[in-house]
């Protein structure tokens, strides 16, 4: 048996619009998240003559994706033996998290994995899986480097930041989107504001790397602000428009903005294509974090017992 884990990442610089292969429109810069990940074991399977799932956290749609990425990989590397798969994720498939990402960087480094070793040849390099995880799965490539990753064209990569964070998310709606990722990279194409959408993501990049590192924190805030801003308005220019912002998602964005107000600090907050609100805490802020909850009234969420950096809005 072979067992492969990988996290989950929330970007800062959006990828978003897309040619083929799953090569981006633009540059994107993500944060990678520990505590939410996926683990995949996969196991020969002598008797059967396709692969199989033995346990069903996915939809039909999400396991042919799946199978087709695995077949890929076979496929490449000349692998003609079937698996029985076992997926498992550390947080709620109800969290708002796309599982798409951490899913897809597992199953392939558990197909690599796999393969090499029953053909006793070498594991390939993080940069060379994180490639042909992108093809499964755009943003998974940036699963591979940990904790901060940029990703420009093909090439997916560590970067080092001298900064420490902590990520939580506010849970604002946690049932299926209407418009898949998939169909927001496509719808994009149609909106006006796409024209110079690379250069916006590849200036606001450069900045907010620079002021990561020269410890400009407000200003970090205020560049992945304008970021997810940017890419919303993607969203609600396409022909036809579509938005996943609601009522809570606003009221919660216009807190923390009030927040920072009050205490010239704050979070770095982000929205994926999605409602729910991403938060990054400098670390060392306990403090201010615990304010935020309490003055706002959200409530910490646990996941069989244990703290998961959840938060409810109390609405
Ligand atoms: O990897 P996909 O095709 O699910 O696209 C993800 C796109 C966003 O999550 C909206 C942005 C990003 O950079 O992760």
């Amino acid at each position: 048996m072979w067992t492969a884990k990988a996290p989950s990442n929330i970007a800062l610089i959006k990828y978003m619009g897309k040619q083929e292969k799953n090569i981006p429109c633009n540059v994107s810069l993500s944060y990678t998240l520990d505590n939410f990940f996926t683990e995949v074991q996969l196991n020969l399977n002598g008797k059967s003559d396709s692969d199989e799932f033995i346990n069903d956290i996915l939809s039909e749609n999400e396991k042919n994706r799946f199978l087709n990425h695995l077949q890929y990989i076979k496929d490449l590397l000349s692998f003609n033996g079937y698996f029985s798969i076992r997926s498992m994720n550390s947080f709620p498939k109800s969290a708002g998290i796309a599982s798409s990402a951490s899913s897809f960087a597992a199953l392939t480094m558990c197909a690599f994995k796999a393969i090499s070793d029953v053909k006793g040849i070498k594991m390939p390099s993080q940069e060379y899986m994180s490639s042909i995880s992108r093809i499964g799965s755009g943003s998974s490539c940036r699963s591979f480097f940990s904790p901060w990753c940029i990703w420009r064209e093909e090439e997916s990569k560590k970067i080092d930041l001298p900064v420490e964070v902590e990520h939580q998310l506010i849970l604002i709606n946690s049932g299926k989107k209407n418009i898949s990722s998939s169909e927001a990279h496509r719808r994009v194409q149609s909106s006006l504001l796409m024209k110079n959408r690379p250069q916006r993501a590849e200036f606001r990049c450069e900045k907010l790397i620079s002021a990561l590192k020269s410890g400009k924190w407000h200003e970090a805030y205020q560049i992945c602000w304008e970021e997810f801003q940017d890419m919303h308005a993607l969203f609600e220019t396409s022909s036809p428009h579509f938005g996943y912002i609601l009522p809570a998602t606003l009221d919660a964005l216009i807190k923390i903005r009030k927040f920072w107000k009050e205490h010239n600090d704050g979070p770095i907050v982000t929205l994926d294509a999605g409602p729910n609100v991403h938060l990054l805490w400098k670390k060392g802020s306990k403090e201010l974090h615990k304010s935020f909850y309490e003055e706002y009234d959200f409530q910490k969420f646990s996941f069989f017992g244990s703290d998961c950096n959840l938060f409810i809005a109390n609405l």
